[in-house]
C-alpha cells in the first residue's frame, strides 16, 4: 500500500512538473508572441536565401542551400508551441484558436513539405529542391490566407 501511494505521489509529481514546464517558457502573452514571430523570421529569412537560388537571382551553392534548409527543417517545429491558450494576438487570426484542429493540420502540412524540401537540399539535386520549395511555399501562403492577418 505503502509503495503504492509513493509511486502515486511521484507520478503526480512528474505531471506537475511536465504541464508547469510546457507553459513556464512564457511568462507573459506577449513572450509568447514575441517567440513566435521571431521563429519566423528566421525561418522565413533562410527560406527567402533559398528563394533566391529557386528563382534564379542567386547562384546555387549546395552548402549554402543544405544549411538554410536545415535551418528551415529546425525552425518548422517550434512556433506552435507558442500558440497555447491565452497567447492571442500579433498578426495571428482569432481562428486559431477557434478552428485549432485546422491550424494544427496546416502546420503539420508545412513541416512535412519541409522534411521534403531539406532532403532535396541534403542531397543536393536542384530540380528537387525547386519542386520541394515550391510545394512548401504553398503551405505557407495556405496557413497564412487563412491564420494571418493581413
Ligand atoms: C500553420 C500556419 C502557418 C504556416 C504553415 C506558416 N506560417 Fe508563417 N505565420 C503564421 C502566423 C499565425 C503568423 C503570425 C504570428 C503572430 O504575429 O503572432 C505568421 C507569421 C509569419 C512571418 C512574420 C513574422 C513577424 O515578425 O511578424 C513570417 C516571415 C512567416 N510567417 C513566414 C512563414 C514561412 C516562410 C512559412 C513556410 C515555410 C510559414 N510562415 C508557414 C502561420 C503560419
Amino acid at each position: 500500500m505503502k509503495l503504492q501511494k509513493i509511486i502515486l505521489a511521484a507520478t503526480a509529481t512528474i505531471l506537475t512538473i511536465g504541464s508547469g514546464f510546457a507553459f513556464a517558457q512564457f511568462q507573459k502573452p506577449e513572450d509568447a508572441i514575441k517567440y513566435r514571430q521571431s521563429v519566423f523570421t528566421v525561418l522565413g529569412n533562410s527560406f527567402g536565401k533559398i528563394g533566391a537560388v529557386v528563382k534564379g537571382e542567386a547562384p546555387y551553392n549546395k552548402d549554402d542551400v543544405a544549411k538554410n534548409a536545415a535551418i528551415v527543417a529546425m525552425m518548422s517545429t517550434l512556433p506552435w508551441q507558442a500558440f497555447g491558450p491565452g497567447t492571442e494576438g500579433g498578426k495571428a487570426q482569432p481562428a486559431i484558436w477557434s478552428d485549432n484542429a485546422k491550424f494544427k493540420a496546416a502546420s503539420e502540412k508545412m513541416q512535412l513539405a519541409v522534411v521534403d524540401l531539406n532532403k532535396a537540399a541534403q542531397s543536393g539535386d536542384l530540380e528537387n529542391i525547386k519542386k520541394a520549395f515550391g510545394a512548401t511555399g504553398q503551405t505557407c501562403k495556405g496557413c497564412h490566407d487563412d491564420f494571418r492577418k493581413k
